[in-house]
């Protein structure tokens, strides 16, 4: 079903800012109603420096009350409203219009794959945090506490300098080929932060992580698609990060 709404504006109306107009086409699903997901569209004027997060707020606000996804910081750090935008998964709140359509032109929003879809753009995250958890994803150092802080020089610092930009969006996991497969595997996403705490020389838990790592569920179901890295929007290099996780099991060490 298609069904189309009439233009309003996502931005504040400015004479010297030119708004281009867009048609913004949502998968929709309510399981209270629809036997399948169906794609509704929305006539919004916006301005081309605004993000695909401030378009969708605007239907949400002004057009479709029940249009219904997550979102919180606005900023790129709490990595809740992965999207499917044109195709590929981005934050919406760090996709600017100009970057994905052009006047007259059609942006596409869509749940992440993978994950169940509990109602439109809002999809279920448990078995993605499941695979956090079971990666163990918190400092383990049962030696005596140092007087001070547990000292780490620069360059130990900088092996998980990547790991710790993660902000558990699941851009990367929900991209993967063989998660949407296999569900039991535990993805990119609990690899990074497995690599964050195996790579952490203060950290004392590597054997146990590397073993997890080496479970069917670990790093051996990765086939190197790239996709999650492609996907990642604190642009961590992902399948480099999996395949020195790949090497650390395979030698036993970090
Ligand atoms: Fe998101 Fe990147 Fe972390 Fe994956 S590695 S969850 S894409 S921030
Ligand atoms: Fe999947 Fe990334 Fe490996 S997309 S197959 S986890 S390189
Ligand atoms: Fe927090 Fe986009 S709303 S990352």
């Amino acid at each position: 079903m298609t069904q189309t709404h009439a233009p309003t504006s996502a931005a504040p109306v400015s004479a010297s800012v030119p708004m281009i107009q867009l048609k913004v086409k949502v998968l929709r699903f309510d399981p209270e109603k629809d036997k399948k997901a169906h794609w509704t569209t929305y006539d919004v004027e916006a301005q081309a420096s605004d993000r695909v997060l401030d378009v969708i707020n605007h239907i949400k606000w002004y057009m479709e009350p029940s249009l219904t996804f997550r979102r919180s910081c606005m900023h790129g750090i709490c990595g809740s409203d992965a999207m499917l935008i044109n195709g590929r998964n981005r934050l919406a709140c760090k996709t600017l219009v100009r970057d994905v359509a052009k006047s007259g032109g059609t942006i596409t929003v869509e749940p992440i794959r993978g994950l169940k879809v509990e109602k439109d753009l809002l999809v279920d995250m448990e078995p993605f945090f499941d695979s956090y958890k079971a990666i163990m994803p918190y400092f383990i150092n049962e030696s005596p506490a140092p007087a001070a802080e547990r000292i780490q020089s620069e360059e130990e610092a900088e092996r998980m300098a990547h790991s710790s930009n993660c902000i558990l969006c699941a851009c990367c996991t929900t991209s993967c080929p063989i998660f949407w497969v296999n569900g039991s595997y535990l993805g990119p996403a609990a690899i990074v932060q497995a690599h964050r705490f195996i790579f952490d020389t203060r950290d004392e838990a590597t054997q146990q992580r590397l073993g997890i790592m080496n479970q069917n569920t670990g790093v051996w179901r990765c086939r190197t698609a790239y996709n999650c890295t492609e996907a990642c929007p604190r642009d961590i290099p992902i399948t480099q990060l999996i395949e020195e996780v790949k090497r650390a099991v395979m030698y036993g060490q970090a």
